[in-house]
């Protein structure tokens, strides 16, 4: 009793509608999200309830419960690829990503195409006219029911009523709750949405995929926020200009994170890129010096990519680098190997760098193929266009070992290169191709013909 009447003076009693602070007594703005006027006082004595004792509850065998769970296929090879063959029922998947980068129509088609049909589609943003019109675009979508509601409580009610086999909620920060403070969007508010919907999903036995923006400012109002409290937080990423789409696992609860979806969007909707691991690659083109190919891993997958590289003397005092793809600092390191270490004079030329396709290679096992791409155009020396080259490289010169390197053999066969120039000798190369490794960057150098 004694400990309870103590603890009032050191509880807070007011509480940040916007973010969650704490605070002892009533202030006009929020310190940690700077918002005005959000706090709110907690209800008396809510902090003060005794412990009660508890009643215990069900425990269950894990041996029993250790069957494999059913999967709902997407219809997508790539995305069942992320989540791990498909979404697990009863379970949340957040789909996240910037504004107009694909998630709705992504969703949608998920939606249409779910193993099983019957999915309900909840748009918070959109009226029903623009879904059906996104709908008509993407083709068919027989299956899904549409509800454009914001409010949780009908959302929660339609999904138990319709027991569909996916529900949709697009987007988290459109939801609102009437028994939170706050707009909808805001972290409170978002935070009681997904809740509520876990807690749904869970009961019911729904699938519920979730979308949800990041924006620019805020990590707040964000997914990130509510990482912790789904099974599984997907990414989709990607340039709106491009049409290449790439969707990322960051969590996965039923499945291995790392995971890389290609997907590509065009008039009619997201589509399985349809290369694969080699969609960055624009076939087998004579070979021009300047040109290397590699296989880069991003996260566990692999994928075949070609650096470019123009060197040209300098008509100033000071060369021009630049770098579209790869990082600025990686070339100039990689530009003082070539010239120190084996003996390629780069030190006034200008030095122009790209990663073909637009894709983004921040992967070391590239430097080989970059510092070979640029070799070949100072020298104007070709690679084999069937030659892959893959190694991260020292400051000594020295070629370095790689990780995955029998994955990424695995993918340029499947490729078709018929050579890959390696840091260390591969025992058995798959069939087809043949490996050839290298110590030194001098020693590759002399490769190129
Ligand atoms: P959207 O799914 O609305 O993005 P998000 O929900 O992430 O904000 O799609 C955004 C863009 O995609 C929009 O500018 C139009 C384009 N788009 C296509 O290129 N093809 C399509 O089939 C559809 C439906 C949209
Ligand atoms: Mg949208």
């Amino acid at each position: 009793m004694a400990v309870a009447a103590l603890r009032p003076a050191t509880r807070a009693r007011f509480t940040c509608a916007e973010c969650g602070a704490a605070y002892p007594k009533w202030e006009g703005r929020c310190q940690a999200c700077e918002a005005w006027n959000s706090l709110v006082e907690d209800p008396a004595g809510s902090r003060l309830t005794p412990a009660q004792p508890g009643v215990a509850g069900t425990v269950h065998s894990l041996a029993k419960a250790a069957a494999a769970p059913e999967r709902l296929g997407s219809g997508f090879v790539e995305v069942d690829r992320v989540l791990g063959a498909g979404i697990v029922p009863g379970s949340v998947v957040l789909l996240g990503g910037d504004p107009g980068v694909g998630k709705s129509t992504l969703a949608l088609q998920i939606a249409a195409r779910i193993a099983g049909g019957a999915s309900l589609y909840c748009s918070g943003e959109e009226s029903a006219e623009q879904v059906a019109l996104r709908a008509r675009r993407i083709g068919s979508a027989a299956g899904v029911e549409l509800l454009v509601e914001t409010d949780l409580d009908t959302i929660v009610a339609t999904v138990e009523a319709a027991h569909p086999r996916l529900a949709v909620v697009d987007s988290v920060q459109t939801v609102y709750d009437a028994a939170v403070s706050g707009v909808a969007g805001s972290p409170a508010q978002v935070r009681a949405a997904v809740a509520r919907l876990v807690a749904t999903a869970k009961r019911s036995g729904v699938a519920v995929l979730l979308v949800g923006h990041v924006t620019k400012e805020g990590a707040i109002a964000g997914p990130r926020t509510l990482e912790h409290m789904v099974d599984v937080v997907l990414y989709l990423e990607g340039d709106r200009l491009g049409d290449q789409r790439l969707l990322r696992g960051v969590k996965n609860r039923f499945g291995s994170t790392g995971e890389l979806g290609l997907l590509a969007m065009d008039a009619g909707g997201m589509a399985d890129m349809a290369a694969g691991g080699r969609a960055f690659l624009d076939g087998p083109v004579a070979t021009l010096p300047g040109s290397a190919r590699t296989v880069t891993c991003d996260g566990l997958r692999p994928l075949a990519v070609e650096m470019q590289a123009l060197t040209m003397r300098s008509p100033y005092g000071l060369p021009r680098r630049t770098a579209s793809g790869f990082e600025l600092n990686r070339l100039h390191v990689l530009l003082a190997v070539l010239e120190k270490r084996a003996r390629v004079a780069v030190g006034d030329h200008d030095v122009f760098l790209n990663a073909a396709g637009g894709i983004r290679v921040d992967d070391p096992a590239a430097d080989l193929a970059v510092a070979l791409a640029i070799a070949g155009s100072r020298l104007d020396r070709t690679l084999s266009a069937s030659c892959a080259v893959i190694g991260e490289v020292g400051l000594g010169g020295e070629v370095r070992r790689v990780g995955r390197l029998d994955a990424r053999v695995a993918e340029a066969a499947a490729a078709g290169f018929d050579l890959v120039i390696t840091p260390e000798q591969q025992a058995r190369p798959p069939a087809g191709v043949s490996c050839r490794s290298v110590a030194t960057l001098g020693e590759a150098v002399r490769l190129l013909a």
